[in-house]
């Protein structure tokens, strides 16, 4: 289900994940100033964060991971002379066969199915002074949407964000695998004209995840009636404002 939905956003991803971007130059502007030998990017999507990478450090060896193929691809062709190692694989299970001076991921961690067994597994890839740096959405990303849909549907709506980890569970998850860590949140907000307009955000962003689904991730059969819709914007009024919580891990020595 994530797979494909963000596959199919490969044509709209750059245009719109603007909040992933902005997250990229935050992480950026957090990497160490040498040049690591060897950095793994985990979930590079369409490259957008690989670019930066690329241009901070113009020596060092480049892995970069994603389980979508066509956005791979699609990050080929922004790095087309550069001999960055593209895999596509999990990075749940994926078998790197060495270790990293500097792994980095850029909002894509959230969507792991478990991540103190990703972290695990990642561990044979890990020097004891490897930089660890992330940036990982939070619970709070569109909570207006989730409350709304829930007014307007008269049930408990949740969407794949009411399943990220809050920042008390990730320290917990973190600090079992690693000293050091040090996490903060970022809040940003994004105001949308209607909801049509941030339906389609997030759809273009391939954000939607498992859609809507009840408290056990069972999907909800329901459509969002037109009907539906003129309430929900009428919820939100205009303009609305929709937030995104997001987290920085940064982990500096010591596995
Ligand atoms: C929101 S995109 C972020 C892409 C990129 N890092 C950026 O900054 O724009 C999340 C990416 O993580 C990838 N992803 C999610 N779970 C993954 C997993 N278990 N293994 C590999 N890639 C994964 C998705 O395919 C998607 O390309």
């Amino acid at each position: 289900m994530i797979l494909r939905s963000f596959s199919k956003s490969i044509e709209t991803y750059d245009q719109h994940a603007f909040i992933q971007n902005k997250m990229a130059h935050e992480l950026d502007k957090r990497l160490p100033a040498y040049e690591p030998s060897d950095i793994l990017e985990l979930g590079c999507g369409t490259g957008l964060f690989t670019t930066l990478l690329r241009k901070k450090y113009t020596t060092s060896v480049i892995t970069a991971i994603d389980m979508s193929l066509v956005m791979i691809n699609q990050a080929k062709l922004k790095l087309i002379s550069d001999p960055i190692s593209w895999v596509c694989g999990d990075i749940q299970t994926y078998n790197f066969n060495r270790k990293f001076d500097l792994i980095t991921s850029n909002s894509c961690l959230h969507w792991v199915s478990d991540l103190d067994e990703t972290l695990n597994h990642l561990k044979p890839f890990i020097y004891p002074n490897t930089r660890l740096i992330f940036s990982i959405f939070g619970p709070k990303t569109f909570e207006e949407l989730r409350l709304g849909l829930s007014t307007v549907m008269e049930k408990r709506i949740c969407l794949s964000s009411d399943f990220f980890l809050d920042q008390d569970r990730l320290n917990l998850i973190f600090k079992s695998h690693f000293n050091h860590v040090e996490i903060f949140e970022i809040i940003q907000t994004h105001s949308f004209s209607d909801t049509i307009s941030l339906l389609n955000h997030i759809k273009k962003t391939g954000t939607r995840g498992y859609g809507l689904i009840d408290e056990n991730k069972k999907p909800l059969h329901q459509s969002l009636t037109r009907k539906r819709l003129d309430r929900l914007d009428s919820w939100f009024g205009t303009p609305f404002f929709i937030t995104y919580q997001v987290f920085i891990v940064e982990i500096n020595l010591k596995v």
